[in-house]
């Protein structure tokens, strides 16, 4: 059965991506800092009949990701590395005026350089997989001046760079970077806890990244919402 590590999986678009492999039989290493939390969802996803190894933990800890890609290889590799585990490095949101360097410094540690440490971790058994993949979340904040989204969408934009830097640098891989679109999440909450409108919830997101598995187009940025529009 083919392995995937996904960060971030204890809730929201994570836990909806893990729950749709786990349906068609992919073993799965999970991680999340909150233990309670994270061991529930694993225990939702087991009864799906497959291999769930629930690690909590911080990305930002080398050696919990050096974990991560241990615990995968007991399963037999790592076909799919999901960076989804995000920091926002203000919440709420704040202008850029207003926003902690050091709240700047961690969204980019979280979601720039967390990423690639754990694609360097497990680089050498993605290239050893059959069709191995990368897949890394971002946000349409990383290609748009939203007011207050500044900070995560200059991290966004950086682990996009990163992401298609290494889709030519692993020409045997696939690597895609992904904008969800808008989820009605905890992340979105926080981001921004006066806007309560309505959303769509991560699940309905999950088809485009399952459409990316399937049909495996080439390394690059692509939008869930085109990729659903054009499945339907
Ligand atoms: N929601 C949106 O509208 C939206 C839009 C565009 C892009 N995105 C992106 O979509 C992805 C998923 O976000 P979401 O909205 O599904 O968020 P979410 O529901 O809040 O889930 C975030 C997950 O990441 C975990 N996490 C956070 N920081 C972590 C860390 N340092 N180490 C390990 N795990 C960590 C959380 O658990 P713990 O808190 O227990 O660690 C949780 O499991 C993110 O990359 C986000 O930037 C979201």
């Amino acid at each position: 059965m083919p392995v995937a590590i996904i960060t971030g999986a204890s809730k929201g678009l994570g836990r909806a991506l893990a729950e749709a492999l786990a349906a068609r039989g992919w073993d799965l290493v999970l991680d999340a800092r909150t233990p309670e939390v994270l061991k529930d969802t694993a225990a939702a996803l087991e009864a799906y009949g497959t291999r769930v190894a629930a690690l909590p933990g911080d990305v930002t800890d080398p050696w919990h990701r050096t974990g991560l890609v241990t615990e995968a290889g007991r399963l037999g590799g790592v076909d799919l590395l999901v960076s989804n585990a995000s920091a926002l490095g203000a919440e709420p949101l704040v202008r850029l005026a207003e926003l902690p360097l050091d709240g700047l410094r961690r969204a980019l540690e979280v979601n720039v350089v967390a990423a690639l440490g754990l694609v360097r971790e497990a680089l050498p058994a993605l290239r050893a997989a059959p069709a191995g993949a990368v897949l890394t979340i971002s946000s349409d904040a990383a290609a748009e001046a939203y007011e207050t989204w500044g900070g995560y969408g200059a991290s966004k934009a950086a682990l996009d760079q990163l992401a298609a830097v290494l889709g030519v640098e692993e020409p045997g891989l696939r690597v895609w970077a992904v904008d969800p679109g808008d989820m009605a999440t905890d992340l979105y909450a926080a981001a921004v806890p006066d806007d309560d409108g309505p959303r769509p919830a991560p699940a309905g997101v999950v088809p485009a990244l399952l459409r990316l598995l399937e049909e495996r187009p080439a390394s690059g940025r692509y939008s869930a919402p085109a990729l659903l529009e054009a499945r339907s």
